[in-house]
């Protein structure tokens, strides 16, 4: 099956009331973990990419591993997602590479630091809109600031989104979905105590504006055995900790449908291939390490996808193709 447009996916999620994990990769071990997760609990699932891993996999490699994925896994809905497409250039480039949906973070400034006007992050989500819709290409776009590190650089202020101001940019942009800030942030220091998000503005938004899809980033839960495993074997992540899966489950009630999910699958991999090294220090085939942690990271995705509610609904609907969302957007014009 040819990758489907994320609108579906997130339309689907929204008619069941489920979320669906987006999960970020750079390599092989991770797709396949994924694909097999996807596979095992018959889940649609989204594959993201940031511009780091754009850069990392040179691109082509990045594009054929999830030709085969897609491949190896015929029946299973894939979307595959820009994460934090931050200029026009990357979003063409995405496109390009057959992406079927992409973000463009117009929330901060080209520094990556300083929070964007509301003017700016309509006009260049807006043009986003203008280069993906035609292409039958879905669209992300982000309002207010996450608390954390996007491209490894941090918003020098924390803004939550505003409802009545995410009902005026989706209603100027077109977009399909927002990433929306609700306390949140990238990593795996999120929080120094249990967190308490800023749920009541998922369930106002979703109240107000029905038809666009809503994005948790920074929805790594950071789980504590992971963690003090990476320690044990000689890491360092000292207080590390993230938001619990009940808060995720919680946003997913009042109406979050994409989760977005990277610092976890990368914990699961450093913990085993520390403990690898440290309890097999005779192990130099790659292979008996990588594979370790594609099942680490397996055991990860998969407990998502349950705990998400996203297990399961693969088969509930028949897939569509860019072709069908272009003419969705042309009627809408
Ligand atoms: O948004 C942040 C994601 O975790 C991607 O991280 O830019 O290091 O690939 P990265
Ligand atoms: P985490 O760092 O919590 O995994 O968030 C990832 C993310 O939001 C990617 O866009
Ligand atoms: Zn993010």
């Amino acid at each position: 099956m040819p990758l489907v447009p994320m609108k579906q996916i997130l339309d689907e999620a929204e008619k069941g009331g489920y979320g669906v994990g987006a999960f970020n990769v750079n390599n092989m071990e991770q797709i396949q973990a994924i694909m097999r997760a996807a596979k095992d609990t018959n889940s649609p699932v989204i594959i993201q990419a940031s511009r780091g891993a754009l850069r990392y996999t040179n691109l082509i490699y990045l594009r054929k591993l999830m030709e085969a994925a897609a491949e190896d896994n015929p029946k299973i809905k894939i979307a595959l997602h820009l994460d934090h497409g931050n200029d026009l250039e990357v979003v063409k480039q995405a496109i390009d590479l057959g992406f079927t949906s992409v973000m463009i973070d117009g929330s901060l400034d080209a520094d990556g630091k300083t929070p964007r006007s509301f003017e700016g992050n309509v006009e260049i989500t807006r043009g986003a809109v203008e280069i993906a819709h035609p292409h039958g290409v879905t669209l992300e776009g982000e309002l207010g600031t996450l608390g954390g590190i996007e491209e490894h650089v941090q918003a020098s202020r924390v803004i939550l989104t505003e409802p009545s101001e995410a009902v005026e940019f989706v209603k100027q942009t077109g977009v399909d979905a927002l990433a929306v800030a609700i306390g949140t942030s990238h990593g795996a220091y999120k929080f120094k105590v249990t967190p308490t998000l800023a749920i009541d503005r998922v369930e106002k938004i979703h109240e107000l504006a029905p038809d666009v899809r809503l994005v948790m980033h920074g929805s790594s839960s950071v789980p504590q055995e992971l963690v003090a495993e990476v320690n044990k074997y000689g890491g360092k992540m000292p207080n590390a900790m993230g938001v619990p899966v009940s808060a995720i489950q919680e946003g997913i009630r009042m109406g979050i449908r994409k989760i977005n999910i990277d610092t976890d699958t990368r914990i699961a991999a450093t913990a085993t291939i520390r403990r690898i090294f440290v309890e097999e220090p005779g192990v130099f085939d790659p292979r008996e390490y990588l594979g370790p942690v594609r099942e680490a990271i397996y055991g990860v995705v998969r407990a998502r996808m349950e705990a998400f509610g996203s297990a399961g609904h693969n088969d509930d609907y028949a897939p569509i193709t860019l072709d069908d969302t272009k003419r969705l957007y042309l009627k809408r014009r």
